[in-house]
Formats: C-alpha cells, sequence, structure tokens
C-alpha cells in the first residue's frame, strides 16, 4: 500500500475535476486528479455541449478560451417547430444580448487537459477509486487501485467529481444522504450523422408522434435527437426509420428539410433528473454529475458542473488564502438553491415538448398552452431565455 498526500484530492477527470483543478492551480493550491479511466478514454469521450453565457465568461476568467473563440459557435435563439410552423425564440434579444456557445463538450475537455499538461499537473489516470475514509476528520484518506496496487491519497479536502456513477457518494452515511429523483417514461435515440445542419439555431420539434432535435456539432456534422421508448436500443434503429421520424417531426413548410448523411454515432440515452442533499459532507464536496443528473433537454449538464465547481472553488480558494471557511460552509446551500431552479427548467421543458402517451386529453392541452406562452409571449419568451443562457452562480 503506497500513501500520497496533497491538499486537495480531485475525484474524477470529467470537466467538472479538470476546472476545480486548473481553478486551485492558478491560485497556488495544489491537488491530484484521480481519474479510473485512460487519458485516450476522457479525451475521446464525444459529447454534445451548448455553453451558458456564464461558462463561456468562466472559460475566458481562466484563460481557457483561445480554441472557443475559434470553434466555438454563438447562437442567438432558438427555433421550436410544432403546427407546421416556426416558432422562434430570440433569446438574445429578449435578454438584452446574452447569447450561448456551441462548443462540444469533448473541446471544453481538451483544453483543460492541455492546461493541466502545461501546469505539469497530477493527474493519474488508471486511479480506481475504492473509498474514502474519515471524510468527518481534518485528514480524509482517499483509497485507490492503480497498476493493480492499492494506494491511498491523504488531504485536507475531496472533490466528488466522478459523475453520477461515481464511488464517492458511498462515503456519506445513508442516514444523511438524502436522494430525489424522477424517471422519464421515455429515451432519446441520439445520433451523429455527417450532414451540414439545416438550420442556423438549435431547432425542437414537438410532434404528436414525439420529440425531435436538431444540433449543430460543426458547419459539416448534426447532432440529431428523437425521442423513443425508454427501454429501446439503436438496433431497433435502422437508418431509413430514424430519418423518416426526423423528416416527419422536424420539417416544416418552407424550410429546408432536414439534411440526411452517414450515420457515425447511434445510441439510446434514459431520461432522469436525480439530485443529492446535501451536496458537502465533513471534508467531502460533490460537484457536477456526482451530485445531480438533467435531462438534456435543457442543455445544462456541463453548465451546472461548471457552476458548482466556480462556487467551491471560489470558496477552497478563500479558505487557504485567509482560513475563512464561511464559503465551504455555505456551498451545499448556495448550489442546491441554484440547482433546483436549474431541474426546474430542465424538468419542465422535458414535461412541456415531450409526448406522454397516457396524459388526458386536458393533459395535452395545458402542454399546448404552456408551448403558446412560451414562445408567444414577452413573459414566456423572456423567462425561457433567461434560463436558457444561464442563471447567475452566487460564487
Ligand atoms: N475513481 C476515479 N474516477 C472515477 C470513478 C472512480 N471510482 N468513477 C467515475 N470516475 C470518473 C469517470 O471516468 C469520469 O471521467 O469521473 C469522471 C466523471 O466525469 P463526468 O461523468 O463527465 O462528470 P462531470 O465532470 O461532472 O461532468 C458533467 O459530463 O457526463 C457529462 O452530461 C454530463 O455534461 C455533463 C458533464
Amino acid at each position: 500500500m503506497t500513501g500520497h498526500s496533497t491538499p486537495v484530492a480531485i475525484i474524477g477527470a470529467g470537466p467538472a475535476g479538470l476546472m476545480l483543478a486548473h481553478m486551485l492551480h492558478r491560485a497556488g493550491i495544489d491537488s491530484i486528479v484521480l481519474e479510473s479511466r485512460s487519458r485516450e478514454h476522457v479525451k475521446d469521450r464525444l459529447r454534445a455541449g451548448v455553453l451558458e453565457h456564464g461558462s463561456v465568461d468562466f472559460l475566458r476568467e481562466m484563460g481557457l478560451d483561445a480554441r472557443m473563440r475559434v470553434k466555438g459557435m454563438p447562437q442567438t435563439g432558438i427555433d421550436f417547430r410544432f403546427d407546421g410552423a416556426v416558432h422562434r425564440i430570440d433569446f438574445a434579444a429578449a435578454t438584452g444580448g446574452r447569447t450561448v456557445m456551441v462548443y462540444p463538450q469533448h473541446e471544453v475537455v481538451a483544453d483543460l487537459l492541455l492546461a493541466r499538461d502545461a501546469a505539469g499537473a497530477g493527474m493519474w489516470f488508471g486511479a480506481a477509486v475504492q473509498g474514502i475514509d474519515n471524510v468527518e476528520g481534518p485528514r480524509p484518506r482517499v483509497r485507490y487501485q492503480l497498476d493493480g496496487e492499492e494506494c491511498t491519497l491523504e488531504c485536507e479536502f475531496v472533490a466528488g467529481c466522478d459523475g453520477f456513477r461515481g464511488a464517492s457518494r458511498s462515503a456519506v452515511p445513508a442516514s444523511v444522504l438524502r436522494v430525489h429523483e424522477r424517471v422519464y417514461p421515455f429515451g432519446w435515440l441520439g445520433i451523429l450523422a455527417d450532414a451540414a445542419p439545416a438550420a442556423p439555431d438549435v431547432t425542437w420539434g414537438c410532434h404528436e408522434r414525439g420529440f425531435a432535435m436538431m444540433s449543430i456539432r460543426s458547419p459539416e456534422v448534426t447532432r440529431l435527437y428523437l425521442q423513443c421508448e425508454p427501454d429501446d436500443a439503436a438496433n431497433n434503429w435502422p437508418d431509413a426509420r430514424i430519418w423518416s421520424e426526423l423528416h416527419q417531426r422536424l420539417d416544416v413548410p418552407g424550410r429546408p428539410p432536414i439534411n440526411q448523411g452517414r450515420i457515425t454515432q447511434k445510441s439510446v440515452t434514459a431520461m432522469r433528473s436525480f439530485q443529492i442533499e446535501p451536496m458537502r459532507y465533513g471534508h467531502l464536496f460533490f460537484a457536477g454529475d456526482a451530485a445531480h443528473i438533467v435531462p438534456p433537454t435543457g442543455a445544462k449538464g456541463l453548465n451546472a458542473a461548471f457552476a458548482d465547481v466556480k462556487v467551491l472553488g471560489n470558496a477552497l480558494i478563500r479558505y487557504y488564502a485567509n482560513g475563512d471557511a464561511a464559503g465551504l460552509d455555505r456551498y451545499s446551500e448556495v448550489c442546491l438553491r441554484r440547482m433546483w431552479l436549474v431541474h426546474r427548467f430542465s424538468s419542465g421543458l422535458c414535461t412541456m415538448v415531450h409526448r406522454f402517451d397516457q396524459d388526458s386529453s386536458f393533459a395535452r392541452h395545458m402542454q399546448r398552452a404552456d408551448l403558446d406562452y412560451m414562445t408567444g409571449t414577452i413573459a414566456g419568451r423572456l423567462a425561457f431565455s433567461e434560463n436558457f443562457t444561464g442563471l447567475p452562480v452566487d460564487a
């Protein structure tokens, strides 16, 4: 059993863990990132990414925006399509200029890995955390396996950034940890196609056959989603069936139809909302997917992870600067207050745009009224725009 020590042990080299390590490093605080997968796996994990204006600012403040400024695609609005018509929400106009940036998450991770390399940072890949001891005490100990050897990492604080299936939540006693969850009665079939996006904006199809979305990965690659059964499988969807459903749910008269192309990726994602309370236990702090999961409808996963990290990073910097633990003590309360508003938006959108077969006719009329209100009134467009471009982070 070999032992090391560091001020902050960070479990997980996803966007949350890497961004926290980078933020602490810029403030002169050492950390070690323990990641169970290989560096190649982390780098090559393809994920969509729509960055809220606050996340774009955060990347810029952290000196990580060079590639984003070149490859990122700013978006000023979003197209909702129903009843054979387009109902565009111009969130820049509604919010006095706020935009979002289409910049895939794997590009963000690439930027973070480059920054960590430049800093000569402690990132240990293939280090699978098995458990965390003494989280209540001043010196937590992280147990992990590396190259088949049992190792430990002593620290002052642990950041559980190990995602939905990570090990860190098990360090919280069952009598303390509260889980709030909603599982949706549908999934999303997601595809990546070598086809130019057919519209300049992210496009949502709210159709009686089910929800569909067209988003932009690059000028040559389109990301497309179809509502499907929760237990559906990608091999139930031959390409012809996929394109037929996408055309029926997204094409509208007077606008170019969805462009078809070679499908390079096909997978089904289950849909859930998940939140743990508290987001801190002793010297263990949770950030990102380790603490919460939102359905992809609101494009909030990465942005919520960054919001947590900004609050946690500032709290740790304040503590190491002058021993003031106030930020650490209010971390959970601050993040939960913002996260419940993020859940409200993401879950509300999910309910509004998807087809629920078991819905009554009254429920269907309410769903349609919500769509009309959100796209057809000043207050509805502003409420959507304020949430979609990003709520403030109390950091
Ligand atoms: N030990 C070490 N590392 C682990 C362990 C473990 N026991 N369990 C999981 N990990 C690693 C995973 O391999 C992954 O690289 O933790 C990392 C968690 O990263 P993410 O799942 O990407 O979570 P997060 O950093 O919070 O980013 C959230 O990623 O999953 C998307 O949609 C999500 O956009 C959101 C973003």
